[in-house]
Parts: structure tokens; sequence; C-alpha cells
């Protein structure tokens, strides 16, 4: 299975990356992670912040003459930012700046305070803040490579921002990926497009954030992946954990999801059929292509709901920590709206899951032990 480990504070000197499980064989291109990490900062609604920040990787184990050695792999990726922080964030010394000690409703730094006892906010936010997702695109990385041996491609869009919804009446494939990552929010369809931007625009004139609603397709993936068999190996279980776990997200659905409780069995699920051409197939996909916590052969379609940014403009009442006088929550630089980064942040996730499932199922040390066991797998399903 394909496990990861980060570490990195937001204006700390860099994250910090560890991958282990990928088999050798597998193509490691900084190109290609730099890519994904460029995708994930584009989009209206980015603060300041990714005008200083140009993600790029370094490679420091686990590969050599751009292939995976089967070894864990370490990566590094700095924050450019860090030069105007070094101060602020030094790992030596005494603390010479002010604690920041007015918690924001909606971000980490209340519980963070509670669990921790600590009393500088900033001990807390700098771990808790998206920055880390950085560092899970890189993995999402490897993990898109390897799926794309089998055939296997993700891409998200963004569906919702604040009260903007895009009405599509079918589903983005593989070749709409330029299309989407063209626009300013990832969002397939023009007009809804430019009415996000929009909204987005108003949100940053009120000082107030936005979220929305993005959703994540998986194409090509076999049937059987997950299990039936204990709960925590269902794949929609370790999906919807993998896409809830990033920060903001508030709601995940798989398929049709909460439109699936107010219809009635006859109606909501996907029928049988079979041709010689097309083998066992559906002709609807209300499941979102799993079915008892494994694949059943169709499009895996996840849905995520992303509350608004918690940093805020004209911040909101909070109480200081120290004085327990009524105060406005502390504010520093921040997006407005990040629902395109999340949605390319969500891809990695899913990438990471179906990887990992793949692996479980499929098993070997290499790339080419890997494909043998799945065209073997592949071959008895036509059977
Ligand atoms: C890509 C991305 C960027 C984000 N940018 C910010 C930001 O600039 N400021 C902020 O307060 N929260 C931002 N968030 C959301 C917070 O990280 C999140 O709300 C906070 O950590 C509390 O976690 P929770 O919302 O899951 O409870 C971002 C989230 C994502 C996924």
């Amino acid at each position: 299975m394909l496990r990861f480990l980060t570490a990195g504070e937001s204006h700390g000197p860099a994250l910090v990356i560890i991958v282990e499980g990928l088999p050798c064989g597998v193509e490691v291109s900084k190109k290609r992670i730099d890519s994904e990490l460029a995708r994930r900062q584009l989009g209206v609604g980015r603060g300041e912040r990714m005008r200083i920040e140009k993600d790029s990787v370094e490679i420091l184990s686990g590969v050599r003459f751009g292939k995976s050695l089967g070894s864990p792999i370490a990566m590094l990726i700095r924050n450019r930012d860090w030069a105007n922080w070094s101060k602020t964030m030094a790992l030596e010394g005494a603390q010479e700046v002010e604690a920041i000690t007015q918690p924001r409703p909606g971000h980490a730094d209340l519980a963070g305070v509670f669990k921790t006892g600590q009393k500088d906010i900033r001990n807390i936010l700098e771990r808790a803040s998206a920055r880390e997702t950085a560092a899970r695109v890189a993995v999402g990385a490897l993990a898109k490579t390897l799926l794309s041996g089998f055939d296997i491609f993700i891409l998200s869009h963004v569906v919702r921002i604040g009260a903007c919804e895009a009405n599509i009446a079918f589903t983005p494939k593989p070749e709409d990926l330029k299309k989407i990552d063209a626009s300013p929010v990832r969002c397939i369809d023009e007009k809804t497009s430019d009415a996000m931007v929009k909204e987005i625009r108003k949100a940053v004139e009120d000082e107030d954030s936005l979220g929305g609603v993005f959703e994540v397709l998986a194409y090509g993936v076999p049937p059987g992946l997950g299990s039936y068999t204990s709960w925590n190996r269902r794949l929609d279980g370790c999906i919807a954990r993998a896409l809830m776990s990033i920060p903001a997200i508030k709601g995940v659905e798989i398929g049709d999801g909460f439109e699936l409780a107010g219809m009635r069995g006859s109606v909501s699920h996907d029928e049988i059929f079979y041709t010689p051409s097309k083998g066992f197939h559906r002709e609807t996909n209300r499941a979102g292509g799993i079915e008892g916590g494994m694949s059943n052969g169709e499009t895996i379609v996840v849905r995520a709901a992303m509350k608004p940014i918690p940093t805020l403009g004209k911040p909101l009442r909070t109480v200081d920590i120290v004085t327990k006088e009524q105060v406005f929550a502390f504010k520093e630089r921040a997006d407005v709206c990040a629902v395109p980064s999340a949605a390319v942040v969500g891809e990695s996730m899913l990438a990471i899951e179906i990887a990992s499932a793949v692996l479980e199922k499929f098993g070997g040390d290499s790339l080419d032990e890997l494909m043998h066991n799945y065209q073997g797998y592949i071959e008895t399903l036509k059977g």
C-alpha cells in the first residue's frame, strides 16, 4: 500500500515528504510533479501568497535515472516565503515576536489551544494551514503516474462556488481537462465560470470569503478494488476519509449520494446489462462507480463540499485567549476562495486511494510484476 508522511509549517523553511510503497520502475519526473503543483496554485480568489510561492519539488531519494527504486522516496518543497518569516518562525533562540491570541472562528486555533495548552496560536495554525496540501499534490503526482500505466485517469472540476452552481448535463471526460484548467475557476461551463469569477470578485470587495463544491472523477478503474469483507477496506470509506481530510472539506458524497436518500429503490440503482462487446455494464451511474465497498467498473464519481475560508478581511468576533476580552479574530493574508485548488488536492487524494487499492489487489515489488498481475486479472474478467 502507498503510505506517506508530510512535515513542515506553512511559513517554515520547507515541506518534507516521505512516500513508501511505490514499486520499482515507476517513472518519477520532477517536471510532472511541478506541473501538478502549479495546478494547485491556479484560480481566481487565491491570496497574495500564491504570487510569492512557485512550488517546485526537489527529489532526494528513492529514485535513480528517473525511475523509482522501490525504496522510500523523499521529496522537499521549499517555502520561498521563508525569507520573510525567518524571525517569526526561527528554528532556534527565544521568541521575539508577539503571540497571536485572538482565535479565528472556523479555524484550528481555539480547539488547538484547548488541546495543546499553548499560548501562541501561531504554534497551531502553522501546521493546520492548507499549505500542507502542496505536499499531498506531490504524492498525488506519483500516484497518477502509476495509475496512468493502467489507463486510469483522474480529473476534477468545480461545480459550485458560493451561490453559483454549474448546470451541466454531462460528465467531463479526460480530454476536457485542458479546458477545465484554462478556466480561472476550473469550471467547464463558460457562462457559469464567468458568474463564479464575478461572485469571487464581489467577495474580495466585501472582504468576505466563499466555499463551493468540486467533483472528482476516476476513469478506467477496474472492478474489484477495495473490499466488502472489512469495514476499513471499503473503497468508498477510504475515499470519503481521504477527501474529508482536506482542510475545509465538510461533506463528501459518492455518486448521487444525498439525492439517493430521497428516491425509491426502483429508480435509484443502476440496472445491469451485458453485451459481448461491452461485457457487463450499466446505462446509469448513480452509485458513482462503487457498490459494496468495491469499484464496479464504472467511472468513480466523488463530490466534496468546501466551507468558506475562515480567515476574513472583516474578522468575526472572538475571545482573546489570555485577557478573555471580546475582540475581533486576528487576520493575515489569506485566500478568498480556494475551491479550484482544493479540487486539485481532491484529485491527488483520490489518486492516492485508488493507487493504494491497486497495489493492495495486484501486489508486486516492481511495476512489471504489478502489471502482469493486473493483466491476468483483466483476462479472468473476460471469461
Ligand atoms: C487549498 C486550500 C487553501 C486554503 N487557504 C486558506 C487560507 O488562505 N486561509 C484560511 O484561513 N483557510 C484556508 N483554507 C482552509 C483552512 O485550512 C481550514 O478551514 C482550517 O485548517 C480549519 O480546518 P477545517 O475547516 O477542516 O475545520 C484553505 C484550504 C484549502 C484546501
